[in-house]
């Protein structure tokens, strides 16, 4: 997994405008509720190349300290980097797998995960290593995919993808399978690991979060760039099979043209809790 974001590091950097305007409103949101203010001492767990870790090292100042995690060196280095050009010193970085964060009684005041609980196969692991690493009362706020029956835009480009690498469709259970890109979209199962992991007061709600863009080729190319999931399943087949998904791809997701661009639904649903005081 952590390869397969190295391979897509530059992409999701390079794609970061599109993002940035994509997942404006839910990412404040997400640092509303995660309590993220001033002089804060903040967790951003799979923060990828950094783009919601500069709103978390704005929000704190620098007397707040922000810690960066990522299993993907490479993506991280971006991370860094962004941090450092943005003047923001008090940004630190961490290579480390979220399941096995080993961060106990490290004493933060909040954690974030913006689209990577997702990503672990193991993510009741991932959620006790956040809430070992936050201090009685400390917040926590992610988002993530809401499940397949919410996401007709997410399933359609899978489906396409896995026809192209020889697969068979997938059911509703594989596309819920662990580690996959809606397997923790249920609400009844999110709320439920984050109560085992040791949360209270869980609260989640469902965002629509629709991409808006020019047109069609503007979000294939987008795919074709970061959508690291979609790229490994073509990553196996000849230059000339992977042009012949991609056109399929454009041509099937051209039903979300509308009279003022390209409008693909996205479902997100946002989470947070906290760690019980005493
Ligand atoms: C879709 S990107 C989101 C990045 C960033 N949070 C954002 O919203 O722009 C998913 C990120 O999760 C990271 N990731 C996936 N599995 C992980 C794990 N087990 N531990 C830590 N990071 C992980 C990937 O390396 C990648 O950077």
């Amino acid at each position: 997994m952590s390869e397969a974001w190295d391979r897509a590091a530059a992409g999701w950097n390079a794609q970061a405008p599109l993002i940035r305007d994509w997942l404006r409103e839910p990412t404040r949101l997400m640092l509303e509720a995660a309590q993220v203010t001033l002089g804060a001492r903040v967790i951003d767990v799979a923060a990828g190349a950094g783009d919601q870790t500069l709103d978390i090292a704005q929000r704190v100042g620098p007397r707040g300290q922000v810690l960066a995690i990522d299993s993907s060196a490479a993506i991280l280095r971006l991370a860094a980097d962004r941090a450092r050009q943005a003047g923001h010193g008090h940004v630190k970085v961490l290579v480390a797998d979220a399941q096995r964060l080993q961060l106990d009684g490290a004493g933060f005041d909040a954690a974030v995960c913006r689209l990577g609980l997702m990503f672990c196969a193991t993510p009741l692991d991932a959620l006790q290593g956040i809430r070992a690493a936050l201090r009685p009362g400390g917040c926590f706020s992610g988002l993530v995919f809401a499940a397949p029956e919410h996401n007709p835009c997410l399933c359609l480009q899978v489906a396409v993808a896995r026809r192209h690498a020889g697969m068979k469709p997938a059911s509703h259970d594989e596309l819920c399978r662990p580690g996959g890109l809606m397997s923790v979209g249920s609400p009844t199962l999110l709320s439920s690991l984050l109560q085992s992991a040791g949360f209270a007061d869980v609260a989640l709600r469902p965002i629509d979060a629709p991409v808006l863009l020019p047109s069609v080729d503007h979000y294939v190319e987008f795919l074709k760039t970061a959508a690291s999931p979609i790229i490994e399943l073509l990553a196996p087949l000849t230059e000339a099979e992977r042009q012949a998904a991609w056109h399929d791809m454009r041509r099937q997701l051209d039903a979300y043209t509308t009279s003022t661009g390209w409008v693909g639904p996205k479902a997100l649903l946002l989470f947070s809790a906290q760690v019980p005081c005493g």
